[in-house]
């Protein structure tokens, strides 16, 4: 690891933003300035240039009661109206809002006028169903219209969706469903991926089998056409009960910190936490992060963020940014891969996107396909590029560079989490030299360190843990019921600092560059993963004694997951007689998801553990990723690891 952030912060490559490019910027260097000379004042600023309030606030920060932070308290505001109703009266109802592209090819163009309509529906149809402000409703859809439907009727009621991706399992939903105790469940019959319809009903009805649940209904979207089983008066159809409800709907306000969303993110212990997010904070910094970072022209530009809404860049980037910017933008259904690998970059030229924001590991995986199919198509249309997820090395960035932006295209490598909210550190196009393989600044407004461990901030050219030092409008306001949670793991290791959990680095020049988690979260494919939780799901199967899981390096999807297990004694001859490996991968993904299958699983007859019983996953590392194993004198036994090895080889 050491070595490969030497190589990194060597890197010598400079690109300054042309001149013009710097000339019609959107962001403009006196963001920083503003900013600085007044934080709260330029946030009040963006609140009120960038959204529309019912009622305006008069006070803009208050954290006297660290770390519960509220933004604009006194104001209220209804989230929907700004993503839809204000841009239909300011006269720009006939700007597309999506060009929706499924798998398949079928397609649906979706200006911002009949998007409004159709969430007015929805928001009249949840109504109907006793949706009522601060009620939890759970969405589990493809990438299909509905899904932004659903969200922005929740949001237009006042009450708080918790959109779980459709690659999670019926487990990992249930334990969603029951956490937010959820009423409602809106779901597809199924949705395309890889050239099939995969069931998404099917998991629903697996989730509240035995009831036993707050869920009172289940709305279900006809998209996949795929058989499903129904359970009469909890299962209704989407388009049978749109069909009967009122076109109009008058969006009433709600204070500004009135809860927006719950997404749940993996953390170190077994149990994902809810993140909660509130309204007005979140709004304005989703929306202002989107203009800037992107250098969004929302009456020319065709934006394409390709993440799935199921996690946070889909909520920011794809939902709350994008359309409260009132920006045209595509939505695509599948997978990159189907029917052609050039997919993706089909779409770029079909719809002319001129902003594009994708993850690193889609980048590698583009990388080894080759570049002869993105060339050929014409990606000239591409002016902005962006990148999100995990750290993105420094030949990814230059393959995204020249084969999809054309040479000249600036990146913004934007970090930022689930909990922050929106984008953190990152270039501004057209105002920061870039930097291949750094995410380089904190935007305007937000104050960011470098700590050691004693909470000291280290110089240029150290490397420590990443904080945020002041409150900023987005952030997190809890984890859904246990504040505790909230408060051990992001506020107890350095006080009212925020700890993000990330490794970073500052360089010569004081820039930041991001060296991965230094907890037990894993990061693969730009998604985050519990250890502990996949290591539960792992010795929950009746053959497994004990598991140990590592995020061992990956080419392509930064990391991967890595698993060691020991079978129980009175199983072994069972296990011989069957596929043990494949059985436990199954048996994980049913569990959590096939995001979280593990890559290989090792059996073994003993775990590295220290003398107090924990399990010391860096030698673990060293195993999976086939490096000489590190020092092994803290070990209670030496002997384990030459065991284990031996098992491999
Ligand atoms: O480790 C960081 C990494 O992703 C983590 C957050 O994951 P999640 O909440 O799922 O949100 C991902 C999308 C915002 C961070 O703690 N990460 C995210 N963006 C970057 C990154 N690491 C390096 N560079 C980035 N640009």
């Amino acid at each position: 690891m050491s070595n490969t952030i030497d190589n990194l912060l060597h890197e010598a490559r400079r690109f300054a933003p042309s001149e013009q490019f710097a000339a019609n910027a959107v962001a403009t260097a006196d963001l920083y300035e503003r900013a600085s000379a007044d934080r709260l004042g330029f946030w009040a600023d963006q609140a009120r240039e960038l959204l529309h309030w019912h009622t305006p606030f008069t006070s803009t920060l208050d954290w006297s009661n660290p770390p519960f932070a509220t933004w604009f308290d006194d104001g209220a505001l209804n989230v929907a109206y700004n993503c839809l109703d204000r841009h239909v009266l300011a006269g720009n109802g006939d700007r597309v809002a999506i060009h929706w592209e499924g798998e398949p090819g079928d397609t649906r163009t979706i200006t911002y006028a009949e998007l409004t309509a159709e969430v007015k529906k929805a928001a009249n149809l949840l109504t109907a169903l006793g949706v009522r402000a601060g009620d939890r409703v759970a969405i589990y859809l493809p990438m299909i219209p509905e899904a932004v439907i659903a969200m922005l009727a929740v949001a237009r009621l006042g009450a708080v969706h918790s959109v779980v991706f459709g690659g999670f399992s019926a487990e990992s939903l249930r334990s969603r469903i029951d956490d937010a105790e959820a009423k409602l469940v809106i779901t597809a019959d199924g949705g395309w991926r890889k050239g099939r319809v995969f069931p998404l009903k099917d998991a629903v009805d697996a989730a509240l089998q035995g009831g036993d649940t707050t869920v009172e209904h289940v709305l279900v979207v006809k998209r996949g056409e795929n058989e499903v089983a129904w359970t009469e008066g909890r299962d209704l159809w989407w388009h049978d009960e749109i069909a009967l409800v009122d076109a109009d709907h008058v969006a009433a306000a709600f204070p500004a910190e009135n809860p927006l969303f719950i997404l749940y993110t993996s953390g170190t212990t077994g149990k994902p936490k809810g993140i909660l997010h509130t309204s007005g904070g979140y709004l304005t910094q989703a929306a202002f992060t989107h203009k800037n970072v992107f250098d969004l022209r929302p009456e020319s530009d065709v934006y394409w963020c390709s993440a799935d809404v199921g996690w946070i860049t889909g909520h920011t980037y794809v939902v709350y940014g994008p359309l409260a910017n009132g920006a045209t933008q595509v939505l695509y259904e599948g997978t990159p891969e189907t029917p052609h690998p050039g997919r993706w970059w089909e779409l770029i030229e079909k719809y002319k996107v001129s902003i594009f924001y994708t993850a690193p590991t889609a980048i590698r995986s583009f990388m080894k396909l080759g570049r002869q199919h993105p060339q050929k198509f014409d990606l000239s249309s591409l002016r902005v590029l962006g990148s999100v997820g995990e750290p993105i090395n420094p030949e990814a960035w230059m393959w995204y560079r020249e084969v999809i932006g054309g040479g000249e295209t600036p990146i913004v490598d934007t970090w930022w989490q689930t909990e922050t909210g929106a984008i953190m550190v990152s270039a501004l196009p057209g105002v920061t030299t870039l930097k291949p393989g750094s995410a380089q600044v904190p935007l305007p407004g937000i104050s960011i360190d470098i700590l050691d461990e004693a909470g000291v901030p280290v110089g240029k050219d150290q490397g420590g843990l990443l904080v945020v030092t002041e409150p900023w409008p987005s952030m997190l306001r809890g984890i859904w019921g246990d504040p505790e949670r909230f408060k051990e793991t992001y506020w107890s290791k350095f006080g009212d600092k925020y700890f993000a959990g990330d490794g970073a680095r500052y360089d010569k020049d004081g820039e930041i560059w991001l060296l991965g988690r230094v907890d037990d979260v894993m990061n693969v494919s730009g998604h985050r993963l519990s250890t502990a939780e996949i290591e539960s799901a792992l010795v929950a199967h009746p053959l497994t004694a004990e598991a140990a899981v590592v995020g061992a390096a990956d080419e392509t999807t930064g990391q991967a997951v890595v698993a060691f297990v020991i079978i129980k004694q009175n199983q072994l001859e069972y296990a011989e007689s069957i596929d043990v490996a494949a059985e436990l991968r199954k048996h994980v993904s049913e569990q959590i998801g096939a995001i979280a299958r593990p890559r290989e699983i090792f059996i073994v007859n003993e775990l590295p553990k220290t003398r107090s019983g924990k399990i010391m996953r860096r030698l673990l590392r060293d195993v999976a990723e086939g490096r000489e194993v590190g020092d092994t004198t803290t070990l209670a036994d030496t002997a384990v690891m030459s065991s284990i090895q031996s098992k491999l080889s």
